[in-house]
């Protein structure tokens, strides 16, 4: 029989085992609002402080496959850690520059009823050769070289 105090509940594992429980369940619940606060820090860290992007450094990548594109269309691809704009003008040429507006960094794509470059993100057009022709968009697009060797469609970065 164990001894309990009036007004006071005993466990079932009794006095002696209360104290353990306690300092279990205040553990617990510690490291539950350290996890739950470091869920919330995290996330707003990451976003204040970005890590730092590694272009991977790559000066020339396979766009494209010949064939793949039918005039007057165009594709994204993967150039580094950016994304690549290659055209297929109406006259069949290549063109290839980054995908990358110059006004805030969306993502830019070919229309095929303009023939130009747009950017969705709020209205901004490029010409074939990535000019800044129409919108808030403050520079040209960067330019990189295409060459066609075989099947295979390789753009390179301009040099300088
Ligand atoms: S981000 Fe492209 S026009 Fe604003």
């Amino acid at each position: 029989m164990g001894t309990t105090t009036p007004g006071m509940i005993e466990p079932s594992g009794g006095p002696s085992a209360s104290l353990p429980r306690r300092r279990f369940a205040e553990l617990l619940l510690g490291t539950g609002f350290l996890a739950t606060a470091a869920a919330f820090i995290y996330p707003v860290l990451r976003y204040l402080i970005p890590p730092k992007a590694a272009d991977l450094g790559a000066d020339s990548v396979v766009a494209g496959r010949v064939g793949e594109l039918k005039p007057n269309s165009g594709k994204v691809f993967r150039f580094g850690e950016r994304p690549g704009l290659l055209i297929r003008t109406s006259d069949g040429q290549y063109r290839a520059m980054s995908a990358t507006c110059t006004h805030l960094s969306c993502t830019v794509q070919y229309r095929e009823d303009l023939h130009e470059v747009w950017c969705a993100c709020h209205n901004g057009l490029y010409d074939l050769n990535g000019r800044n022709i129409s919108g808030p968009p403050p520079r040209p697009l960067q330019s990189f070289e295409v060459q066609v060797r075989g099947d295979e469609i390789f753009v390179r970065r301009r040099e300088g």
